[in-house]
């Protein structure tokens, strides 16, 4: 577990869940509406702090009632707020974002008025006391002198830094961090074709650099100062929500840094992390199994003669797992019977009959046919079991295959 201090914007995000990314002039109604902390030191920190650092956010905080909530919320993040800086004019930074569920893309429009961290605040802070410094690339004249002051009093402490977007004369703060984050955005804005065409062009001014490039789906680049350029490809996932999948990325990398990992794996770390943040909305639970992640059962203790029920992590359903032995294959339905919608073994067990190939309900005794879940017998004749979808990987596991 590290101490780690991070300097950025705290930002009120507010988002509208949308089924597909409007027209313009168009009027479209959303979803869902969710608000939440931003800013890309603060979702570092938070992803940082479920990995068991200790985190300190220095940024700006307003005045006002959004400012109030903010605060509230880090502190329930385990994000320590002893380093704000008060400001009485201006208001809470605020990201309005549309994220769209086809394919998880979130547009930001950003409005900020409220002045950014001043070096004379980030001077008085006992930046000894931490493990790690990360910057977020902004504010240029400021992050020079916090820059040169870590640098010179902590020069054993490593600094990260995050190009997102160029700013005028940030270049020439390259050279005093460790670890440079920059991505697509940086990349494209000043005309590079790629990563390795990026990371090439910041060689030359951060010759002692690790220099990591992310490309969205197309993954990270990285090289270290003398080495080769490397590639992490992504993982392929359903994406459902890519907001603040950077800022999970970079979490992850600075993470296994600490642990002093190799950059090859503090990269691949980080992609994992991202790509299990796109698979969910928000950053909460980052590291909680999925539900979909959790076996049903083993595809070994699935028989032909007896009917083996399963909960389906995270979900009011259960399903009902049995061997079509002609097919060799394992059909799977949801426990629910057509004929008065309970589970069909809310009375009893659920009897299997292995020469007929058929499966009864409890409660009033409707057969079931196991190969395609038909009625055969009993009150509701000629209905269906409801199939469900599974999947069974490689060592046997069979999970639910639920899109959703
Ligand atoms: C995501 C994010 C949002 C914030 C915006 C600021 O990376 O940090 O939380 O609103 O970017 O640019």
């Amino acid at each position: 577990m590290a101490n780690i201090l991070a300097v950025g914007n705290l930002v009120l995000d507010t988002i509208l869940i949308t089924d597909h990314f409007p027209e313009e002039d168009e009027e479209l109604r959303a979803d869902r509406r969710l608000r939440q902390p931003g800013g890309n030191a603060a979702n570092s920190l938070y992803v940082l702090s479920q990995l068991g650092h200790q985190t300190s956010l220095v940024t700006t905080l307003a005045a006002d009632q959004e400012a109030r909530l903010l605060t509230q919320a880090l502190q329930q993040r385990g994000i320590d707020l002893s380093h704000i800086q008060r400001k009485l004019k201006g208001a809470t930074p605020s990201s309005y974002i549309l994220l769209n569920q086809q394919g998880g893309s979130r547009t930001i429009v950003h409005y900020r008025d409220l002045p950014e961290v001043d070096f004379e605040h980030f001077a008085k802070i006992e930046i000894e006391a931490y493990d790690w410094l990360h910057f977020e690339g902004r504010n240029v004249p400021e992050l020079k002198g916090m820059l040169n002051i870590a640098r010179t009093f902590c020069p054993d402490t490593p600094r990260s830094l995050e190009l997102e977007k160029p700013r005028e004369g940030i270049e020439a703060l390259l050279n005093q961090v460790n670890v440079l984050f920059t991505g697509k955005h940086y990349a494209q804005a000043k005309g590079h074709a790629d990563a390795p065409e990026c990371i090439q062009s910041l060689r030359e001014l951060a010759p002692q650099t690790l220099i990591i490039c992310t490309w969205g789906e197309a993954g990270a680049w990285w090289q270290a100062p003398d080495g080769a350029l490397k590639h992490v490809p992504a993982q392929k996932v359903r994406v459902k929500d890519t907001l603040g999948a950077g800022d999970t990325f970079l979490a992850g990398v600075i993470h296994k840094l600490l642990a002093s990992a190799a950059p090859g794996e503090a990269v691949r770390y980080g992609s994992e992390l991202a790509a299990r943040k796109c698979r969910q909305h928000g950053l909460d639970n980052l590291l909680a199994p999925l539900a979909d992640d959790l076996p049903l059962a083993k595809a070994e203790d699935i028989s032909a003669a007896k009917a083996t029920i399963a909960k389906v992590p995270g979900r009011d359903t259960s399903v009902i797992l049995i061997r079509d032995k002609d097919a060799d294959t394992i059909k799977a339905y949801v426990n629910n019977c057509p004929h008065q919608q309970v589970p069909l073994n809310e009375a009893y067990k659920v009897d299997v009959n292995p020469f007929a190939k058929t499966l009864k309900c409890s409660v009033h005794d409707a057969w079931f046919k196991v190969e395609d879940g038909e009625c055969v017998d009993g009150p509701c004749l000629g209905d269906h079991l409801q199939p469900f979808p599974i999947r069974i990987d490689e060592a046997g596991n069979i999970f639910a295959a639920i899109d959703d």
